[in-house]
């Protein structure tokens, strides 16, 4: 198998569980704040490798969250986002971030979105980077603040780059009553929805999720292994799994790479893909992650080709922009099983 990093690196990639917020780069953060030095950025903007849970990992994405509060805050860290893409040949992301996290000096959320979806908008025009905005709401939101939340999405999903609602942050700690009548609403409304679920708590979570949320997609999703059933539904309704193998090590889910249930998944027939989650909180790229799962799980170009297909398949675009990606893809991928594909 070709786990040569730059041929790895040369894939082009779909991902589509990413959060701002959490993908800071070290040249990014110098920008913002020239005293930082690297060790300071070591320790406040990475999480550590094995953190207790999911609640001790997220508390290190503060760090981020309190440089991106003006506009020229907002903007640096989206460009800077759309260069660490680049670098790691992704083509279509979708790139979420929750907008009432980022009002502490005076923006209000329309600017917040405003801002970050023109920033992505003259990113996507110098990279040639294709991407999507999709807008979380967080578990420990009341009802107020997550319908506050579902009726931007509804605002700009209609003229700007947004195109889809999230519940994020700590799933153990909420359950999903606040949050049913922001769903209901994006149901109605027909908005696409993906939740984080199945992370923090097991297949009841994602059952309930399920049940409430009606989402095309989970964020990671990896404790449906619990319930047979669960597996089989998922195949069966072709939900995605938004699947980030080394984060779910970090919060302890699972404690080594090995354990990792993503091998399972995808030979089960469940529609997976692989993404990073949070560059910078879990210090990996998605080259990285692709390596790992070569070296780990024997993948080849086939797993990333049909991971890409998948998450593509269950982008938030149009058939028309699904199609002109999938031909980025099979250019490149046709080089290494041409035979197959064909
Ligand atoms: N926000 C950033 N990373 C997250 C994760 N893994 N789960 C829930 N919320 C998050
Ligand atoms: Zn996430």
């Amino acid at each position: 198998m070709e786990t040569d990093p730059k041929i790895i690196s040369s894939l082009p990639k779909i991902e589509l569980h990413l959060h701002l917020d959490c993908s800071l780069s070290l040249e990014v953060v110098k920008q913002l704040r020239p005293h930082i030095t690297e060790k300071e950025y070591n320790q406040s903007f990475i999480a550590p490798d094995k953190c207790t849970d999911l609640a001790t990992f997220l508390r290190c994405a503060s760090s981020g969250i309190e440089l991106m509060q003006t506009e020229e805050e907002l903007r640096a860290v989206v460009k800077d986002l759309f260069v660490q893409l680049k670098r790691d040949n992704v083509i279509y992301a979708e790139i979420r971030f929750a907008p009432l996290q980022h009002l502490g000096k005076g923006l209000s959320s329309e600017e917040a979105v405003e801002i970050v979806a023109e920033s992505a908008n003259d990113s996507i025009n110098s990279t040639g980077i294709k991407a999507g905005i999709i807008l979380c709401t967080l578990r420990h939101y009341n009802e107020g603040q997550s319908f506050q939340t579902i009726k931007l999405v509804e605002r700009y999903i209609k003229n700007t780059i947004v195109v889809g609602f999230d519940i994020a942050a700590n799933e153990a700690g909420y359950p999903i009553e606040a949050h049913k009548k922001a769903f209901e609403y994006a149901i109605k409304k027909d908005i696409p929805r993906t939740a984080h679920a199945g992370e923090a708590k097991g297949a009841e979570s994602v059952w309930d999720t399920l049940r409430y949320f009606k989402p095309q997609r989970i964020g990671h999703g990896v404790r449906s292994i619990e319930d047979e059933e669960l597996i089989d539904f998922l195949v069966n309704n072709e939900i995605h799994l938004e699947i980030c193998p080394t984060c779910n090590i970090q919060t302890d889910i699972y404690k080594e790479y090995s354990d990792h249930p993503i091998d399972f998944l995808y030979n089960s027939g469940v529609s997976v893909g692989v993404n990073t989650d949070a560059r910078s909180l879990v210090n990996v790229t998605l080259t990285e992650e692709y390596i790992k799962l070569a070296n780990v799980f024997g993948w080849e170009t086939e797993h990333f080709y049909k991971c890409s297909i998948n998450s593509l398949s269950h982008a938030f675009i149009t058939n028309d922009a699904k199609e002109e990606l999938k031909q980025v893809l099979l250019s490149r991928y046709s080089t290494y099983f041409v035979k197959k594909i064909a």
